[in-house]
């Protein structure tokens, strides 16, 4: 037997048992003739005693174990004489009297501990030993419940845990494709899956009714804390089935996962939001409504004087920020700043502080007057001590600018606490956006989605109004999962590759095969898919997803552990017929 028991095992009632334990040596220290050893595995930290007096030989080769040794020890079970009440096995010490060193192990470039010294691109490099580290390993072990209750969950409502390929053709999901070139058919080239959407389509053709995968997906586009090029989701998908009954499956799964997962339940249904409200009063289709702080539109009261940055606008909106009226002029300044930095854009910030006296100071005293400060107020149910924050301009842009703005707001009041978790559908998706870049409409969310029955006329009319029967599940302002309605009609469906600029053939050569399969009896089905790295960072209140991935890529896509993406050999170039043209 390697081990009789795991490091985290260990209570006062084994007192006086003898144990074997095996594991990695986190630290040794020497107290007058006695030598420490803090013992570790993933279970837990036990302490080794050693007693010079008792064995002066064993002792001094327990003082000189490194970090990081790993070794076999056995010993009694010993009540401690200064418990550690921080430690769950803190009351007990290993009295040892045998100790195999099983291998050596050189200094790590940082320490193991929760505090770590190591900076991220180490850690990614020796990423082995970071997930020695309690503090991220925690992490994939609440990845891991997070899969098996969904799995539970899914499984016992019907779903079939299907897979589906790795090596396929391009899926159009809004990013580039990761390719690879195939040797047998020279000159040709797999796309890997951007989601396994196609698939899990003709999965409902066969008959499937019901399925799901925990998947990864692949997609070649810039990366931010919430986006690596290879991801995981929780891919769904239903026959004969409406919007509402996907809604309702799937927000059963995701308060099956809070309580299971972090005991916390939501009793009441997760609020609906349209995407035209959500733009409209949040400046964004991820509202994070942990805090309300919504949107007023005084473009109709604020033009009366002689202002012409507000005359000229084509909206003017504000936020009112309570209790925010004493922020000295260098915070004031300090926001202005925000909005004004390239990422943002806004060319300045209008604000209006509702002194506590009833007096109303703006920056724009030199055009408004206390009877025009107090419209404005009353119109956003501003009372004395709040602060009213108001940018103006293009309509799309502003709005986006103090959603920005909301969120930094949100922020300095401390009203986004990770502890707090606000579920919001947002529903009523636009079917289509105008592509600025290529001058032709793209589809929002995919080319399969089904644009609202009562929109169709629309679609060759006036396609920018056509709204679809899509959704997303946005968690305090995290977008977490979204999915759609399908199209399983193949005219609807020809006609929505036209509308997206596919010629006939184009369409027939990427999607022929999703045709075809329309003609032999499609059934009605729609479906969703759940980011599981956004879900795992969400519960684990992480700021980016790497740190619940086990093995990541850093923000230029690498992976500096292994070292990939890499040269490869000439011969496999060859064997290929592929030749590496790389720009000067
Ligand atoms: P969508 O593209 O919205 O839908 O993706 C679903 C969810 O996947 C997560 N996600 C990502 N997570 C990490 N890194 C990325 N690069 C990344 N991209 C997306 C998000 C997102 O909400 N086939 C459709 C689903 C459907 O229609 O059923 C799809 O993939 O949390």
């Amino acid at each position: 037997m390697f081990r009789s028991h795991t490091c985290g095992q260990l209570r006062i009632e084994q007192v006086g048992s003898q144990v074997t334990l095996a594991g990695w040596v986190q630290r040794t220290r020497k107290l007058g003739g006695m030598t420490f050893v803090d013992l570790r595995d993933r279970y837990g930290l036990t302490q080794l005693a050693f007693d010079e007096a008792v064995n002066k030989e064993l002792s001094d080769k327990a003082q000189k174990l490194g970090r990081e040794y790993v070794v076999q020890v056995i010993g009694t079970v010993a009540e401690r004489s200064s418990k550690n009440a921080k430690m769950p096995t803190g009351d007990i010490e290993i009295i040892v009297s045998e100790l195999i060193i099983l291998n050596v192990s050189e200094t790590p470039p940082f320490t193991i501990e929760d505090e770590t010294d190591g900076g991220d691109e180490l850690r990614m490099k020796y990423r082995y030993l970071d997930l020695r580290r309690n503090a991220v390993r925690k992490n994939l072990e609440l990845r891991n419940r997070l899969c098996f209750e969904t799995r539970n969950y899914l499984i016992q409502k019907d779903f079939i845990e299907t897979e589906t390929p790795v090596l396929i053709k391009s899926t159009p999901e809004g990013a580039r494709d990761f390719v690879v070139p195939s040797r047998m058919n020279q000159g040709e080239f797999y796309a890997l899956p951007q989601s396994p959407q196609v698939f899990k389509q003709l999965l409902m053709v066969a008959g499937f009714d019901r399925y799901f995968q925990i998947v990864k997906c692949f997609r070649d586009e810039d990366l931010r804390a919430d986006r690596q090029p290879e991801f995981t989701q929780i891919d769904c998908e239903m026959a004969f089935i409406e919007q509402e009954d996907i809604l309702n499956t799937f927000e059963g799964l995701v308060k099956a996962i809070f309580k299971n997962v972090k005991g916390i339940e939501f009793s009441a249904d997760f609020p609906r939001m349209s995407y035209a409200d959500a733009m409209e009063f949040y400046g964004s289709d991820k509202p994070d409504i942990r805090f309300d702080m919504r949107f007023v539109d005084l473009s109709a009261i604020a033009k009366n004087r002689d202002f012409g940055v507000f005359n000229d606008a084509e909206y003017i909106g504000a936020i009112c920020a309570e209790n925010c009226a004493t922020y000295t002029r260098k915070e004031l300044d300090g926001l202005t700043e925000f909005v004004k930095r390239p990422q943002i854009g806004a060319k300045g910030l209008v604000y209006v502080r509702y002194e506590a006296d009833g007096i109303l100071k703006s920056s724009v005293d030199k055009f408004y007057n206390q009877d025009d400060l107090k419209v404005w107020a009353e119109k956003l149910g501003a009372k004395p001590g709040d602060l009213i924050l108001v940018l103006s301009g293009e309509k799309d842009k502003t709005l986006k600018h103090l959603g920005e703005l909301r969120l930094e707001m949100g922020s300095r009041m401390g009203l986004r606490n990770k502890d707090v978790f606000k579920p919001l559908w947002v529903i009523d998706f636009p079917l289509l956006e105008w592509d600025e870049d290529h001058q032709r409409f793209s589809a929002m969310h995919h080319p399969f989605t089904a644009p609202k029955p009562e929109d169709i006329g629309l679609l060759e009319t006036n396609p920018a109004a056509v709204r679809a029967n899509a959704y997303d599940l946005v968690i305090n302002g995290v977008e977490l999962g979204g999915g759609s309605i399908r199209i399983y009609d193949k005219d609807l469906q020809a006609l929505m590759f036209k509308t997206l600029g596919f010629t006939k053939e184009k369409a027939e050569y990427q999607f022929g095969f999703l045709m075809n399969a329309f003609k032999f009896g499609a059934p009605p089905h729609g479906g969703i898919a759940f980011g599981l790295d956004r879900f795992v960072s969400l519960l684990a209140g992480l700021d980016s997803i790497r740190d619940c991935i086990a093995f990541p890529k850093n923000n230029s896509g690498r992976d500096v552990m292994i070292d990939a993406p890499s040269l490869i050999d000439d011969e496999q170039l060859k064997e290929l017929n592929l030749i590496v043209n790389l720009p000067k």
